[in-house]
């Protein structure tokens, strides 16, 4: 009896004992907590995480959607919105159907269309040849890059456009061209040459470049789809020594973060080259500066325009540059889809990444860049110094990798000039003299795609 009843007490001590333990704890964590909160480090640390979850979504609305008063050159000056409307609603020309837009390479946002025009498009009672649906997009926010700004009675007043147009798709989910937004992809469908071309104002342009309307044309439709020429309006320089279209295909804007120098030949940081492309290319009303291309001989039509050194009052890119920046380094390159490769090849193609091919020497795993300083002079590469040349370094930047799958249409290297990655492969073969072996070669392409 006595026994039990002691055995009991020791119970009930024991049980006592662990819950003024658990009072402890919990009344400990708690003053930790409220105390941390109070400390001028932990107050730091929630204003970083929120300010990151706002950079994120400024920047995010800026890349998709942002023109920076752009339309005062895609829509005022070349008067682009007058050829998307079309004579019968005030524009010129027949006007851009929505099969024209995707024909152009022009892609549709699916989620900012209202479920009736969903279903009307499944139906079939939307009519895509006319340049009215079009103007219905554009209402819609729909077309990917492209903004419309309207007249109180309907008709368009001007358009502009944002950094998604070209380094933005869809996933074609709903149809063709129509579908989720992939950003930071490249828009390899895209034919700028042939928008600007059917922009009915070109004066500005041939002025610019000191050509006749013909020429410019021929310089335009040169491009074809998936090409740009983002120095064009600083050397002149239209074509290559060879007679092929000068220029590149446009890159991803996805993997960056990590990556030192960004575009083909490492103009500067992703930053930089924002605040070029809105300032000197989109025609955006920001200010610009990089004195290095105030150099007449190599980019006299900069310093004809001034464009190496530009003030707008106001300013509308130099206060969204940081938002937009941490956008882009946000965008995670994209994984290659089950089964586009062979992974027992793959595995077999990274020991010669890493080391007969000697890859890795430069596309340093797993940024697939160097870590430092990534350029490199052409002949390193066996490439041609004439895009290098057109840049302030005279390099070529190490390319990251990752993700290759997603940009295969156009090719590869700054011009596309290999068709695909056998060829790249080849190149790096022959370039080396690495005498890989066919299956050696196979494999690496299987490693490549693996990315
Ligand atoms: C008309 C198409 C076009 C538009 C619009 C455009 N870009 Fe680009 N972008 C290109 C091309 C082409 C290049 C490659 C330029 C080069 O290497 O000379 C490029 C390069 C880049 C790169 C470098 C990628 C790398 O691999 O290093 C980034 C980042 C980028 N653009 C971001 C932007 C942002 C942000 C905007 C909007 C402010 C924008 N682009 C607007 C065509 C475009
Ligand atoms: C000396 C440094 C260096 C070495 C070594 C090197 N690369 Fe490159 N790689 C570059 C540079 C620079 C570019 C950009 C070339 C261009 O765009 O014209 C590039 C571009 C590429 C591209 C094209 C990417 C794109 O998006 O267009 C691929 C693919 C590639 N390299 C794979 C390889 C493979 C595979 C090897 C090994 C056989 C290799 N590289 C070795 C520097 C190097």
């Amino acid at each position: 009896m006595i026994r039990k009843a002691l055995d009991r007490l020791a119970i009930l001590a024991g049980a006592a004992l662990l819950l003024y333990l658990a009072v402890v704890i919990v009344n400990g964590t708690l003053a930790a907590v409220s105390q941390g909160g109070k400390t001028p480090g932990a107050a730091a640390d929630v204003r970083n995480l929120k300010t990151n979850r706002a950079l994120f979504l400024r920047g995010r609305r800026i890349f998709r959607s942002d023109t920076f008063g752009d339309q005062a050159w895609w829509g005022e000056t070349l008067q682009l919105h007058k050829a998307i409307e079309g004579s019968k609603f005030g524009g010129v020309g027949p006007g851009v159907s929505p099969k024209t837009a995707l024909a152009l390479g022009l892609k549709v946002d699916a989620a900012a269309l209202p479920k009736k025009v969903v279903a009307a498009i499944k139906a079939g009672k939307v009519n895509l040849d006319d340049p009215a649906t079009t103007l219905t997009l554009l209402k819609l926010n729909a077309v990917v890059g492209v903004k419309g700004f309207f007249k109180s009675s309907g008709s368009l007043r001007s358009v502009g456009l944002s950094c998604a147009v070209c380094h933005s798709t869809v996933d074609d989910s709903f149809a063709k061209g129509i579908g989720k937004r992939l950003d930071g992809w490249p828009n390899r469908d895209l034919n700028v040459g042939a928008i600007v071309a059917a922009a009915p104002n070109h004066k500005p342009l041939t002025d610019l470049l000191g050509v006749d309307e013909n020429t410019l044309v021929k310089v335009l439709t040169s491009w074809g789809p998936g090409f740009y020429n983002a120095e064009l309006n600083q050397d002149g320089k239209a074509f290559q020594p060879n007679g092929k279209p000068a220029g590149t295909l446009i890159p991803p804007a996805f993997g960056l973060a990590g990556v030192n120098l960004a575009t083909f030949t490492g103009f500067g940081s992703v930053t930089y080259w924002n605040a070029y492309v809105a300032v000197t290319q989109m025609h955006g009303l920001g200010n610009f500066y990089d004195p290095r291309l105030n150099d007449p001989s190599k980019f006299p039509l900069a310093v004809k325009t001034g464009s190496w050194n530009v003030r707008h009052q106001p300013d509308l890119v130099t206060s969204k540059l940081a938002a937009l920046h941490y956008y882009q380094l946000s965008l995670a390159a994209p994984k290659p889809p089950k089964r586009s490769f062979d992974p027992a090849a793959a595995a077999r193609g990274k020991a010669i990444f890493d080391g007969k091919g000697r890859c890795s020497s430069c596309h340093m795993p797993p940024l697939f860049t160097e870590p430092g300083f990534n350029m490199h002079k052409p002949s390193e590469i066996c490439v041609d110094a004439f895009q290098a040349d057109r840049s302030p370094d005279g390099m070529y930047r190490t390319t990251p990798l990752k993700g290759l799958f997603a940009h295969a249409k156009g090719g590869y290297f700054h011009d596309g000039r290999f068709p695909n990655l056998e060829a790249v492969v080849d190149h790096y073969n022959s370039c080396f003299g690495l005498g890989l072996l066919p299956s050696e070669k196979a494999d690496l392409v299987q490693y490549l795609k693996s990315l």
